[in-house]
């Protein structure tokens, strides 16, 4: 199957939006798969598109069907402008220095997995990234994402830096390896 990777921009916004909506649990927990993953964050389409244009670090793959999987990653400087200052990606993106970047949602369509789509899509991001500092968070309670721990931490060497509780979820904070 051929994919192409590349900058997400403005345009794909509405596809980013649908392919989260596709693979975010309905029902909390009965929807949730850890092996195939899930997305809790649902962002509107104007806001995927506001973002991709802002960040050089936002990347999708395409296929002959459409949009096969996307990356949302963002500098620090960005950051601050999204999330108030005491949210935790803000304190998270402090401690992590400067120049740290959030690695804030990536998925691939259920009929594009296992083919190396997040693994392209992570290669260019961190191509483009270079050797800042970059920080996400995984889900580890009511339900683990285990396809994603397994994607970042036991693949990558992401590792736990705290876990954080809200409104019934457990998130872990991770932080990518040095290069
Ligand atoms: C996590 C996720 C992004 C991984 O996407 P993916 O495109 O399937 O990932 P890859 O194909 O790069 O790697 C997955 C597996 O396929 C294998 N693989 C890669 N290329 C392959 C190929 N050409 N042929 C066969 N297997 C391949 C990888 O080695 C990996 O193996 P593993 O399952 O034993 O670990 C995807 O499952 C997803 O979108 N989940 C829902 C959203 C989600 O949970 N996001 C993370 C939120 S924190």
């Amino acid at each position: 199957m051929l994919i192409a990777v590349r900058r997400a921009a403005a345009a794909d916004g509405a596809h980013m939006h649908a392919l989260t909506a596709s693979v975010r649990p309905a029902r909390v927990p009965e929807d949730m798969d850890p092996a195939a993953g899930f997305l809790m964050s649902l962002h509107p389409a104007e806001t995927y598109s506001r973002r991709a244009a802002a960040s050089h670090l936002c990347f999708v793959a395409e296929s002959a069907s459409g949009l096969a999987g996307f990356l949302t990653a963002y500098p620090a400087s960005l950051c601050a402008c999204w999330y108030p200052p005491d949210s935790g990606y803000a304190r998270a993106m402090a401690e992590a220095g400067p120049d740290s970047v959030l690695l804030d949602q990536i998925a691939v369509s259920p009929a594009h997995r296992k083919l190396g789509v997040a693994t392209r899509l992570y290669d260019a991001f961190a191509a483009a990234c270079g050797p800042r500092p970059v920080v996400l968070d995984i889900l580890h309670a009511p339900v683990a994402n285990l396809s994603s721990l397994r994607f970042f931490r036991d693949q990558r060497g992401y590792r736990l830096l705290r876990e954080s509780a809200s409104s019934g979820f457990v998130y872990g904070l991770y932080l990518a390896p040095r290069p």
